[in-house]
């Protein structure tokens, strides 16, 4: 099963800001956030499904499922409650199913979409049409000849909804797959399976095969919208959108369908043209965002530092427009130095003491991403405290509980503590483990253990970047809490957690995991649970200056940083120690994402690229910068 990212359903209110990029084969909408595009997209087929109820028609939807689609089957389940949005004259038919698989497998495509959508809407049951993943493999030809049949008869799909895999696969048509294949049989794409494989709990259980509608198929629905959300999914939209159709990326396809519209948000639209690069192709609205965004894209493409550039370099290279509205150059060059300059940063709380909060989504984060600035913080003496949001233990290897187990059974032997009661509890949390089916969930007492492990992981390392444990909190937020990858949404416990820690310690800054593109999203809940609480405390007259950080997975781009902490040495080799006492995500970690190399390897690299990018731009040359960007009300 595919990554969810919870997204509560989007709350009705006035239609979010959208805007058609330029430059694309593909008509794109542009929405601010994730659930701008989740209520647009329900918009659309609510407004479908409701023209022909009137009309008494039925409406055939084509259905993906993934982390993508979930806050659009939010929204039409909201709408549905509270609006009246009848399905009963829907007719369905998904897109796709692992192979083999049995329908009511955690992995279940025919699960998931039960679970997240059709439990809790009115689509009768003979009208829901999933491929079948638990049937012989030599039926399966027929099977999907019959699906296809079904199809035709139920007049065409109408509107057919859509994901994109990171391999640009739409259903699972992996690259490869011709334009007019049909449903079938498919082997997945390896990429397919390292992206699944967090779900399944290791890339060996991610089965092999899938029953997929075709690209012919797909490309026969009357009006598609493909979606893509998060800046993982950047990429590959460029590809889509602005390359060339190719089977080597099936979405690329639908540049030739006369109703196909691609809805992304910011976040996946960051690599299109019209996005990263505007003034290539029209014009700018010149903030100083983008003209920093421009500035240093100047300095990359003719490689020098700021002050270095010229009037005749911004005229050569599609910025005269910038000179014009901006200009002088002298003005231009001196403003984006400064910035830069500014932000450099060696006392991130100010000379006085101050009581400081970092928020870290996973038990480690606080060290991967900002462990430097942490460092810097204990030791200029601030009042340095550590949330940890979620208790991490999905992400903790059965050997490791194990060996705990034997630890903790062996230590009670020795002591003489061991009792008949406590010999059966752990001879039964061996056998749980034991008995564990690939990527099941685990045992309450198991979860626990997991927990334990990063808990004692996490205290170790916050006493070497000078914290200690009293001034640590392990929040374990209820959203985390349900011990599969797929989490709850956030409710008001959540936020009630962090609301009453913002009282009771009354912070003068706090620091939030603010990235939007970890595999899981649950530094995407964290952030909102923080800002949600944030909300409640304010009017209270709790109002801490909040900075965002990113996750282990990628750092903020140059025009983005607005303050870059200098990290010395030996501040980065005590940061590298702290993340070494992360032992249970070492090596290789249960979830490393796309990046293979170690927590401490990419936050070793990262650092450094930024001041390599700072020095390239004309800064001194610091060993290695830790970036943050200001919370101004919106991620
Ligand atoms: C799922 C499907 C796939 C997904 C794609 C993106 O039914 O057909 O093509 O849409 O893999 O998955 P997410 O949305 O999880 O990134």
């Amino acid at each position: 099963m595919a990554t969810t990212i919870s997204r509560t359903a989007a709350k009705p209110r006035t239609a979010p800001q959208s805007q058609y990029l330029r430059h694309t084969k593909l008509p794109t909408l542009m929405f601010r956030t994730a659930a701008d595009a989740d209520r647009h997209v329900a918009l659309v087929v609510a407004s479908l499904v409701r023209e022909n109820n009137s009309a008494g028609v039925a409406t055939v939807l084509g259905l993906p499922t993934g982390s993508t689609p979930i806050g659009v089957y939010r929204e039409l389940i909201r709408q549905h409650k509270e609006e009246d949005l009848d399905f009963s004259q829907v007719i369905t038919f998904n897109l796709d199913e692992y192979f083999p698989m049995t329908p009511d497998s955690i992995h279940s495509y025919n699960r998931w979409m039960r679970a997240n959508f059709f439990d809790h809407v009115n689509v009768p049951e003979e009208n829901i049409h999933i491929p079948r993943g638990d049937i012989a493999p030599e039926d399966v030809d027929a099977f999907c000849d019959e699906y296809e049949r079904l199809i035709e008869k139920a007049g065409g799909v109408q509107l057919q909804l859509l994901g994109i895999g990171r391999t640009g696969h739409i259903g699972f048509n992996e690259p490869g797959s011709s334009r007019n294949s049909l449903t079938r049989m498919v082997t997945l794409d390896p990429q397919t399976r390292r992206d699944a494989s967090s779900s399944f709990f290791g890339e060996e259980n991610v089965p092999t095969h899938a029953v997929t509608m075709g690209v012919g198929t797909i490309l026969a629905a009357k009006k598609i919208i493909i979606m893509a959300l998060g800046e993982h999914k950047a990429p590959v939209v460029r590809k889509a959108v602005e390359g060339e159709v190719t089977d080597e990326v099936t979405a690329s396809f639908l540049q030739k369908h006369p109703h196909a519209t691609f809805v992304v948000d910011e976040a996946a639209a960051s690599h299109l043209t019209a996005v990263k690069t505007p003034w290539l192709v029209g014009r700018v609205d010149w903030t100083p965002v983008a003209e920093k965004k421009a500035v240093f894209w100047l300095c990359r493409e003719l490689q020098k530092p700021i002050l270095k550039l010229s009037g005749h370099d911004f005229r050569e290279n599609h910025l005269h427009d910038l000179l014009a509205q901006n200009g002088p150059v002298e003005a231009i060059r001196q403003r984006v130095f400064n910035g830069l300059l500014n932000g450099i940063c060696t006392q991130p709380a100010g000379p006085d003491r101050k009581t400081v909060i970092v928020f870290s989504p996973h038990p480690d984060d606080d060290v991967i991403s900002m462990g430097g600035t942490l460092i810097t913080l204990a030791d200029q003496g601030h009042d340095v405290h550590i949330a940890y949001q979620t208790s991490g233990n999905i992400a903790v290897f059965d050997h490791d509980a194990d060996r705990h187990i034997d630890f903790m059974s062996e230590l009670e032997e020795y002591l003489g503590t061991a009792t008949d009661k406590s010999r059966a509890i752990y001879a039964k949390m061996k056998q749980d483990l034991a008995s564990k089916k690939p990527g099941a969930c685990d045992s309450a007492e198991i979860q626990f253990i997991k927990g334990l492990i990063r808990k004692t992981e996490a205290t170790l390392a916050a006493l070497i970047a000078g914290v200690k444990a009293d001034k640590l909190h392990f929040l374990n937020l209820p959203f985390y809490q349900t011990g599969k990858v797929e989490k709850a949404p956030i409710t008001q416990a959540d936020v009630d957690i962090i609301a009453n820690l913002l009282r009771s310690l009354n912070p003068a800054q706090i620091y939030v995991a603010g990235d939007l593109s970890d595999p899981h999203g649950t530094h995407r809940m964290c952030a909102k649970a923080i800002l949600q609480a944030l909300a409640v405390v304010e009017p209270e007259g709790f109002q801490p200056e909040v900075w965002l950080y990113r996750g282990a997975w990628q750092e903020y781009e140059p025009h983005e940083i607005e303050r870059a902490i200098p990290l010395s040495p030996e501040v980065v080799d005590r940061k590298k120690q702290a993340i070494f006492r992360h032992e249970s995500q070492k090596d290789a970690p249960l979830f490393p994402g796309a990046d293979k190399r170690e927590f401490w390897l990419r936050a070793e690299e990262r650092t450094k690229n930024t001041s390599a990018v700072y020095n390239s731009f004309g800064l001194p040359e610091f060993f290695a910068l830790e970036a943050f960007v200001r919370y101004r009300g919106q991620l």
